[in-house]
């Protein structure tokens, strides 16, 4: 986020920036649900709404998970959360007591390790790794936990800086080895929808312990509506439910409404996907072409996370002369793996293809006059 406050700055400044740090759609919300916000708007009085969110969005969410991974899902297992961000919080606090160690992925999303602080919770942060595929393996959870016992896992397949998707059967092992470790599990699916090189498998398919955190600002591009889901575990769903009276109250009633609305826009989105495929072509071309091989494998979101070495071993300092100087926005891997990722930058692809190839043109030109 500090990047992209840099080069909003920057932008205000009147500078034209492409922006290729940020990890939002450039399309708007589905119409049907714009259109259905709308007519809220004019009908009716926006207000709290229950604690686990509108009836008939409890009940869609339920019948996705039928219509998408055959599972059949109690809609009293679901929870409307303000974006997946209000559903790590939740699930953090019911899941687990203060001092619980938490393994998490690095490189990963830096909020996990951040919020799990925040709420004195031990973010146990485990080195992915090449020849594991760049995921957290079923061995590497029984090591940590031989070391120092961990109270749970949270992983996000897809995940986010890379893109990369766990096979089948290691999702499997991972899932089944955390349940033999009575290590709770927390699966962030806020990337489903979007992956090209294999099927997503949803957590729940495989055990009903778990806990599984959605949201509507990916696949259909709603970040700013602040609207997400989480389902669960049975026995959970009281003490989710107080936690969400107290802490948030609810989600934004108008942004159920518009979610609601949003799964009537599913082919809608599904364009926008194939505007991200084709930018997922683009992006690895150029890359090679700037001679940025070595790429973690993009199965699905819209990321390229790319060892930079051959042009800085400092991505901070690395971003921020890539802004000043070829007038892009690119976020470093230092955010994502406080370890490595000082070799390492992420590329997002989430915009428009025109202005993804004006940014690699700028590179071009700004690698070609450096001495590497
Ligand atoms: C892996 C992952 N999880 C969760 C989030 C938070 O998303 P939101 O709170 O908008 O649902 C993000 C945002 O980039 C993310 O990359």
């Amino acid at each position: 986020m500090d990047v992209v406050a840099r080069a909003n700055q920057a932008v205000a400044e009147g500078r034209d920036i492409v922006m290729m740090c940020v990890g939002q759609p450039g399309s708007p919300a589905p119409t049907t649900a714009r259109e259905a916000a709308r007519s809220a708007l004019d009908h009716g009085r926006i207000g709290y709404t229950t604690a686990a969110g509108i009836d008939p969005l409890r009940r869609r969410i339920a019948q996705h998970y039928m219509d998408k991974y055959s599972v059949e899902l109690d809609p009293a297992r679901v929870f409307v959360t303000t974006g997946s961000s209000a559903g790590f919080i939740l699930a953090f606090l019911a899941g687990f007591d203060p001092g619980d160690r938490v393994a998490i992925p690095s490189p990963g999303y830096p909020a996990y390790r951040n919020i799990l602080r925040s709420l004195s919770l031990e973010p146990v942060e485990l080195a992915t790794r090449e020849d594991e595929r760049w995921v957290i393996s079923a061995d590497m959870l029984r090591e940590a936990h031989s070391k120092k016992p961990l109270n749970g896992i949270l992983i996000a397949n897809p995940n986010n800086p890379n893109g990369t998707m766990m096979k089948p059967d290691a999702f499997h092992e991972l899932m089944q080895t955390s349940a033999e470790l009575s290590v709770n599990f927390i699966s962030d699916e806020i990337y489903h929808g979007l992956t090209y090189a294999q099927p997503e498998i949803c957590a729940l398919e495989i055990s009903d312990e778990c806990f599984v955190i959605n949201s509507f600002s990916k696949y259909f591009c709603m970040t700013g509506w602040r609207v997400g889901w989480m389902v669960v575990p049975e026995n959970m769903s009281e003490t989710v439910d107080r936690l969400q009276q107290n802490a948030f109250i609810s989600a934004p009633e108008i942004s159920q409404i518009a979610a609601l609305s949003a799964f009537d826009g599913i082919d809608e989105m599904e364009r926008v996907k194939q505007g991200y495929e084709a930018n997922r072509t683009l992006v690895l071309d150029r890359l090679s072409r700037l001679g940025l091989k070595k790429v973690h494998p993009i199965d699905g979101a819209f990321y390229a996370y790319v060892e930079t070495s051959r042009i800085s071993n400092d991505s901070l300092a690395l971003s921020a002369r890539i802004l000043d100087e070829a007038n892009v926005a690119l976020t470093p891997g230092i955010d994502f793996d406080t370890a490595e990722g000082k070799s390492w930058m992420r590329f997002s692809f989430a915009g428009d293809n025109a202005t993804l190839v004006e940014g690699f043109d700028r590179l071009d030109e700004w690698l070609s006059r450096q001495n590497l």
